[in-house]
């Protein structure tokens, strides 16, 4: 492929962040182009054609995939459904970027990788945005430039904003539970600034704040870990979906000569207010405000990856090992015992 000339990209599932990604893809990537998009919702397919004026809808997975000249496709769907949509877009000869986590099971995130290697002139990359975050990128250059010594721990939360339709109980019927959806994140992080280690025990658990339905999918609203890597360093992470002031993701990362914190105040901005109740700002209400950038950064990355033929640091293995620890965390909720990996 020359190296200038403008990917076509297709976009699977329009929910709600599907959406997101799309009107990405439709102006703001530069070096894409959106020329068709995939939903199973007649709905859907309308908004992105009313909207976003994509020009070629599909119902059909299949069909979109066999568009003449798309070059990537944009995973948006359920977890369930990404080892299968990866593997059939990589048959059929398409880059792949999908939202994360990989899968909820591990041999099928082996059976994407065997895929891929298959394919090894096809890009795949699984959405970790946070990665893609100026701040993170930042405290990642300050470690490897020695800023805090030998890192050796991180401490990393995702914390949603309580949403009291309770949208996320239904949601854990499909999720794989709060660590596998949102410690997921952190795990990656983790792993990141800690120098890519690999599991060997991690220990959980977790309480039900307010959402005692959560019972019927033995998960919890809020969850606890420990991770320890095969590297000696260690990680602990929190989540959350019952935050009463917003979105609150925070990482702290301590070394032999200092420690870096990234986000711990999750202010919407820089308007500070001063009144009555004293001094305070107001808060990010979602991830979407929070990584919003890092969205754009991410899918940019992996656009101008394909086109100028450059490695992904951000790999299938790293996808893998998250989903791995994630199954631990998962187990040792359930369990009530730390897990040897
Ligand atoms: P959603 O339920 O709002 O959207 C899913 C979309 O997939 C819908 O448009 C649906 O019509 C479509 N879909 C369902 N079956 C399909 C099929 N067979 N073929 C094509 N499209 C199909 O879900 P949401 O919240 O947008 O999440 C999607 C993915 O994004 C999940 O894997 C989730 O973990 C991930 N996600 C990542 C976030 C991040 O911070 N990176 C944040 C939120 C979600």
């Amino acid at each position: 492929m020359s190296r200038a000339r403008t990917l076509k990209v297709g976009i699977v599932g329009l929910g709600r962040l599907g959406r997101r990604h799309a009107e990405n893809l439709m102006s703001r990537v530069a070096g894409a182009e959106l020329v068709a998009a995939c939903s199973p919702l007649p709905a859907e397919l309308e908004w992105a054609r009313d909207t976003l004026q994509v020009p070629h809808l599909y119902a059909d997975y299949g069909a979109l995939l066999a568009h003449d000249g798309l070059d990537a496709v944009f995973l948006v769907t359920p977890t369930s459904l990404h080892p299968q949509q990866i593997i059939q877009a990589l048959q059929a000869g398409k880059h792949v970027f999908c939202e994360k986590p990989l899968s909820l099971d591990l041999e099928d995130c082996r059976r994407v990788s065997a895929e891929a290697a298959r394919h090894p002139q096809l890009k795949v990359m699984i959405g970790f945005v946070r990665r893609f975050d100026a701040s993170y990128q930042d405290a990642y250059k300050k470690i490897q430039q020695g800023a805090i010594g030998a890192p050796f721990m991180v401490y990393s939360q995702t914390c949603d904003q309580y949403d009291p339709d309770g949208f996320f109980v239904k949601f854990a019927a499909t999720s794989g539970g709060i660590f596998l959806d949102c410690s997921v994140h952190d795990i990656d992080l983790a792993r990141w600034l800690l120098g890519n280690p690999r599991a060997v025990r991690v220990y959980a658990g977790g309480t039900r704040a307010i959402h005692q339905d959560l019972q019927q999918f033995q998960d919890v609203d809020n969850g606890v870990a420990i991770c320890e890597f095969d590297n000696g360093k260690i990680a602990t992470f929190y989540a959350s979906r019952t935050m009463a002031h917003g979105h609150d993701t925070m990482t702290e990362i301590t070394g032999t000569a200092g420690r870096l914190t990234v986000g711990s105040n999750p202010r919407k901005n820089r308007v500070e207010i001063a009144d009555v109740h004293g001094v305070r700002n107001e808060c990010l209400p979602s991830f979407f405000e929070r990584f919003e950038d890092a969205f754009l950064t991410e899918v940019s990355t992996f656009v101008d990856a394909i086109r100028r033929e450059q490695k992904l640091e951000l790999t299938l293995d790293d996808a893998t090992e998250a989903t791995r620890i994630g199954i631990a965390l998962r187990e040792s909720l359930l369990s009530g015992q730390a897990v040897l990996l």
